[in-house]
């Protein structure tokens, strides 16, 4: 199989590294010649490292290097299998990026698009074959992070999903599929996680390092969500959120927060700016949490019962089946249990009894909980059996 990759950015880069690790011949293209060098000499530095680490022989990290094209010109396109593209994050872009290429590729030519926000629906539509066009969305970094989302489109052909499925597999990943909704699974349940936390803090109920501290140390979370919004940066999860809130027709449960949305226009965008929610400057002491056994408790129960309730109401819109988003929650962002498995753990009703109490409090719609979760207590049920 030949595979060709566009854009060699952060993800094309990674995703072009996995790809020839697992054996096939991969063209990876960029518009900019130093993207294209800079991604050979990171791919490279990359393989030195794991073959002096034991992990590779030398003779396999030349052959990957050798398996590797990296080119400025699509006419090379025309044997591959499959494209995937990881350019810009715009429709415009991603749209006549496709039309280019399906002048260039065979009509057997899978093209993949490995967009976080747009829909793949929107993309396919610039296609003379839309059929034949699917997401695979990997997360960042791509050779470590083990999940990849496959999204087929409302006009991707029967069986491809499951084609690309075995084939991800095939390349050391865990793949799960999902319905071509915004944020697909992860990007979608992993809202509340930022999302409610910084509620918590702007109520002033608790402060950040508090919030940080009971996930973790409480919950089991590797880290807290706002150690881990200002690792991810600000520019990048604010835009995630408003895009989520958007696409969602401004569904009120996505809704994004003042507090990140002036630490992104402020340019505090965490860890690679210095500042985030906290201050990573030289000499900069880092606030003690209170821990508070109690309140650490109230805060866990109050952002999992915003986790699990997402999760299930995600079930309930078959974004996935149960297997996937456990999967996708455990393997994507290394939560420490798929979050049906701890409704079921914590009791269902205990959940729901959760976010009714929210409901009462604030009478937003955001607290409202989903009929799946309703229907799973009603019944005495479990999500898992
Ligand atoms: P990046 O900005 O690091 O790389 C994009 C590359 O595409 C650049 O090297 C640019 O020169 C090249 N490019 C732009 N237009 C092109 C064109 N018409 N033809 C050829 N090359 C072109 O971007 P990054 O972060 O790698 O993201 C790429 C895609 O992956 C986006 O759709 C993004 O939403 C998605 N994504 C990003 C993740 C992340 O954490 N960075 C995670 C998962 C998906």
């Amino acid at each position: 199989m030949i595979v060709g990759i566009i854009g060699s950015g952060a993800m094309g880069s990674g995703i072009a590294q996995v790809i020839a690790t697992a054996g096939h011949k991969v063209h990876l293209l960029d518009k900019n010649a130093q993207a294209l060098q800079r991604a050979a000499q990171s791919i490279k530095d990359t393989l030195r490292k794991m073959s002096s680490k034991g992990r590779l022989s030398e003779n396999e990290a030349a052959e990957i290097m050798d398996r590797l094209n990296f080119t400025e010109n699509n006419q090379e396109f025309g044997n591959c299998d499959l494209v995937l593209e990881a350019v810009v994050e715009d429709l415009q872009v991603k749209q006549q990026l496709f039309k280019e290429l399906e002048l260039m590729v065979t009509d057997e030519c899978v093209l993949a698009t490995n967009t976080s926000s747009l829909s793949i629906a929107s993309i396919a539509a610039a296609c003379e074959k839309p059929e034949r066009v699917i997401g695979i969305h990997f997360f960042n970094p791509a050779p470590l992070m083990p999940l990849v989302e496959i999204i087929p489109a409302v006009q991707t052909r029967n069986g491809l999903a499951e084609e690309i499925k075995y084939l991800v597999q095939s390349w050391g990943k865990v793949p799960v599929i999902a319905k071509d909704t915004p944020g697909f699974i992860v990007n979608r349940v992993a809202r509340p996680f930022y999302g409610e936390a910084i509620r918590i803090y702007e109520e002033g109920s608790a402060d950040i390092a508090t919030i940080d501290w009971a996930m973790t140390a409480l919950g089991g979370f590797k880290m807290g969500p706002f150690t881990l919004m200002d690792f991810i940066g600000h520019d990048v999860n604010y835009r995630v959120t408003e895009s989520v809130f958007a696409s969602f027709f401004y569904d009120p449960r996505y809704k994004p927060s003042f507090t990140q949305k002036r630490l992104f226009e402020a340019g505090y965008f965490g860890r690679k700016s210095g500042r985030g929610f906290y201050n990573y400057q030289e000499g900069a002491v880092l606030p003690e949490p209170t821990k508070d056994e109690k309140l650490g408790e109230q805060i866990l129960t109050r952002i999992l019962a915003m986790l699990i309730n997402e999760a299930v109401d995600a079930l309930a819109m078959h974004v996935a089946t149960k297997e996937d988003l456990e999967l996708a929650m455990t393997k994507g962002v290394n939560y420490p249990k798929g979050l049906l498995a701890w409704a079921d753990e914590l009791g269902p009703e205990h959940i729901l009894a959760n976010l009714d109490a929210l409901y009462k409090e604030y009478h937003e719609d955001r607290y409202r909980a989903s009929p799946l979760l309703r229907k799973v207590v009603r019944e005495n049920s479990t999500f898992l059996g």
